[in-house]
């Protein structure tokens, strides 16, 4: 089947591509780095070749010009902005996974920033609707997966947030409740929806991990705040599973909480955390601290986010790395730059 992926070129979407493609499927990574057909046209001799550029738009080998491209996935050129050539490779695929969007975890959260954050969702998403609109019905994609957060049962935690808990009205809250609406768009045109709610993702390499990971390995790592806090947290083996299980399951749709069973108070993660780099966990960064420094940003680190993957359960996904300690022994072991 071909799958479309919008943002695939990023963390999530370098570990799906790579899964699809090996599942015998048809990836294909819209990007705003791919170079576009007018780009691919005008580039001629040995840097067309570095680049991998075509008359295109398409680079058919993404091997080594792509950030996180995976070999053999094909790229092409999109701007979210408009519908352009980019459109004709939704035309027929099975599928469209939804993962574009500005970074969450980039500093600082200034006012310009967060408008990008919330922009970039809505602008995306609509695009990838709009462009289906154009087709023909049965030309049109059968499902839509689209990405959001458990940011929105931020402070939900007196028990375990599953996907009938109602959304709260924070920055992050109101930011998924909007893009998910612009996804939910697409139930008119007769696709499938499915709205991924993903808890951050511990990989191998991960960004947030290595920013989280730093303070350990210089021997001043414990635990944020309070530590009362809850860490909800999703492999990634898990992550590409629940968008592959969610593709294939014709009785998925709308929201899924993408997070393992295995929800922690945030002391509890940084003693995990510690014991995967060998290193203690005994200096704790006093809450006032991360906020003159984070400013709203703090969130991501005090916020408490105690989220259950009721859903998936429910559907009979199987978790691959449902415990804490191994997803962070596979991430940190050994080899790994985390
Ligand atoms: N990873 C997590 O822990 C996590 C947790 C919760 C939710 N999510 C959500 O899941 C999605 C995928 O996550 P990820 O970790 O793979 O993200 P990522 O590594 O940041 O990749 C997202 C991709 O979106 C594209 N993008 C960046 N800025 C954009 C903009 N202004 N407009 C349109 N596209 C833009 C980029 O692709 P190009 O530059 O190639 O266009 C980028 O590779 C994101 O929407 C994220 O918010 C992720």
């Amino acid at each position: 089947m071909k799958v479309v992926i919008a943002g695939g070129s990023g963390l999530i979407g370098s570990a799906l591509s790579k899964a699809l493609l090996e599942a015998g499927h048809e990836p294909v990574v819209l990007s705003r780095g791919a170079p576009s057909a007018g780009a691919g046209a005008q580039v001629a001799g040995p840097t067309a070749a570095a680049a991998g550029a075509t008359a295109t738009g398409v680079d058919p080998s993404s091997t080594t010009s792509g950030k996180g491209a995976s070999t053999g996935v094909r790229r092409v050129a999109w701007n979210p902005a408009s519908l352009g050539d980019w459109v004709a490779e939704l035309a027929g695929a099975g599928a469209v996974i939804n993962l574009a969007g500005a970074s969450i975890g980039h500093w600082p959260w200034t006012k310009g920033r967060k408008a990008e954050l919330l922009n970039s969702r809505l602008t995306s998403t609509r695009a990838l609707v709009n462009a289906i609109r154009t087709l023909p019905a049965d030309e049109r994609p059968k499902v839509f997966l689209s990405a959001s957060g458990t940011d929105l049962y931020e402070g939900r935690d007196a028990t375990p947030a599953d996907e009938t808990t109602e959304p709260v009205d924070t920055f992050l809250g109101k930011l998924c409740v909007a893009w998910e609406a612009e996804a939910l768009r697409a139930i008119d045109l007769g696709l499938r929806v499915v709205l991924v709610r993903t808890s951050p993702v511990i990989a191998p390499g991960a960004a947030s991990l290595r920013i989280e990971a730093l303070p350990f390995r210089l021997f001043v790592g414990g635990r944020l705040g309070s530590g009362k806090q809850w860490s909800s947290w999703v492999d990634v083996t898990d992550i590409v599973g629940i968008y592959l299980w969610a593709l294939a399951t014709d009785g998925v749709s709308g929201p899924i909480n993408a997070t393992a069973p295995d929800p922690r108070p945030q002391v509890d993660f940084a003693r995990a955390l510690g014991a995967a780099l060998h290193r203690p966990s005994w200096f704790p960064t006093p809450a006032f601290m991360i906020r003159l420094l984070l400013g709203d940003q703090a969130t991501l680190a005090i916020g408490s986010r105690r989220v259950w993957p009721a859903a998936a359960l429910a559907g009979g996904y199987v978790f691959q790395r449902p415990r804490l300690e191994d997803s962070l022994a596979n991430a940190l072991g050994h080899g790994s730059r985390s």
